[in-house]
């Protein structure tokens, strides 16, 4: 794995994933949250490793490209159009709308519907499509009673503007209150090794082929100390605990699709070359005991 022969590995070989059984991705992706400044906040400070690491995405067979108005704001959303427009048909791109900026690191839900809609016309302009392929609503406002942000979701599937819609970080609950306006394509929560608040989230998702984009896929927490099992188990491999978290989380559904970001070719070389990993079952039980133990214990 520490090689870095491109001809060695593409992201097909994680397998596909049909987004609301129409669109046909590679289901290992790609997130452009750090693609752009400190604090997901303006330019980057390498803009050509930025722009290089973009563009290696459809070399890599990387087809699924997770992004958001509100990373930079805009920016990420530009430097993907510099990198790769025209997409050709290389690129599926889902971007979100919901969080406002007024600063590095500062990120405030904002649901109303005109505002929501307003953002869907911003994404298309930014990317340079004439329809988006998903989009998510990045947060729920629990402000704004949660039917208007549905309907203004649904009217931008009826209007054509968006292909697909999904919604990011939300319970079981919230996902079958949404479905009641509009068909959920996929689901975006915080999910890895380490952290599995939301397995019961991703096991509804498997069962009513909703697409799960785990973000924070690479995290292991404790578990990449020196000794200890995921170490180990990297050693044997040849590979970096990063790249066994990876796997491990590809092959904990088929409904998974992980989208490790990172503003670096070197980076993104090594999490596609995870697909070559093939963990055993004894493997994955051992790596989901000791991950599921951190986890209660944290
Ligand atoms: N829906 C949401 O609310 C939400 C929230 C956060 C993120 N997201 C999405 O999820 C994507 C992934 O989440 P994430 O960026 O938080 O987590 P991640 O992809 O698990 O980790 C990214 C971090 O790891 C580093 N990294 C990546 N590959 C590496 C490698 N091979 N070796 C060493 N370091 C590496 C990156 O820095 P370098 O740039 O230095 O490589 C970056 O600091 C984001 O890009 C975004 O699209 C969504």
């Amino acid at each position: 794995m520490s090689s870095h022969n491109a001809a060695q590995y593409n992201a097909a070989k994680s397998g596909t994933f049909k987004i609301g059984g129409d669109i046909e991705i590679n289901r290992l992706g790609f997130g452009a949250m750090r693609v752009t400044g400190k604090g997901i906040w303006g330019e980057p400070s390498d803009h050509a490793e930025s722009i290089r690491t973009l563009k290696r995405l459809p070399e890599l067979g990387v087809n699924f490209i997770d992004t958001a108005d509100s990373y930079g704001p805009d920016v990420s959303e530009w430097l993907i159009k510099e990198a790769l427009h025209p997409y050709g048909g290389k690129s599926v791109i889902a971007t979100k709308g919901g969080l406002t900026r007024h600063g590095p690191d500062i990120w405030l839900p904002v649901g109303r519907p005109e505002y929501l809609i307003q953002q869907a016309h911003k994404s298309l302009r930014n990317l340079g499509v004439e329809q988006i392929d998903l989009w998510q609503l990045h947060r729920i406002d629990q402000k704004v009673p949660a039917k208007e942000q549905f309907d203004a979701i649904k009217s931008l599937l009826d209007t054509g503007l968006i292909r697909h819609a999904g919604l990011s970080e939300v319970s079981v609950a919230d996902i079958e209150a949404a479905s009641k306006h509009f068909k959920v394509a996929t689901v975006q929560n915080r999910y890895n090794l380490v952290d599995r608040t939301s397995e019961d989230v991703l096991d509804y998702c498997a069962k009513h082929n909703i697409g799960f984009i785990p973000w924070y896929p690479l995290a292991a927490g404790d578990l990449a100390k020196p000794g200890s099992l995921l170490d180990s188990i990297a050693k044997k491999h040849n590979a970096a605990p990063s790249q066994i978290a990876l796997a491990w989380v590809l092959k904990r559904s088929p409904v998974m699709l992980p989208i490790p970001g990172t503003s670096k070719v070197k980076h993104l070389e090594e999490n596609v070359a995870a697909v070559d990993i093939t963990l055993s079952n004894e493997e994955f039980s051992a790596l989901d005991a000791e991950g599921s133990k951190v986890f209660k214990a944290a």
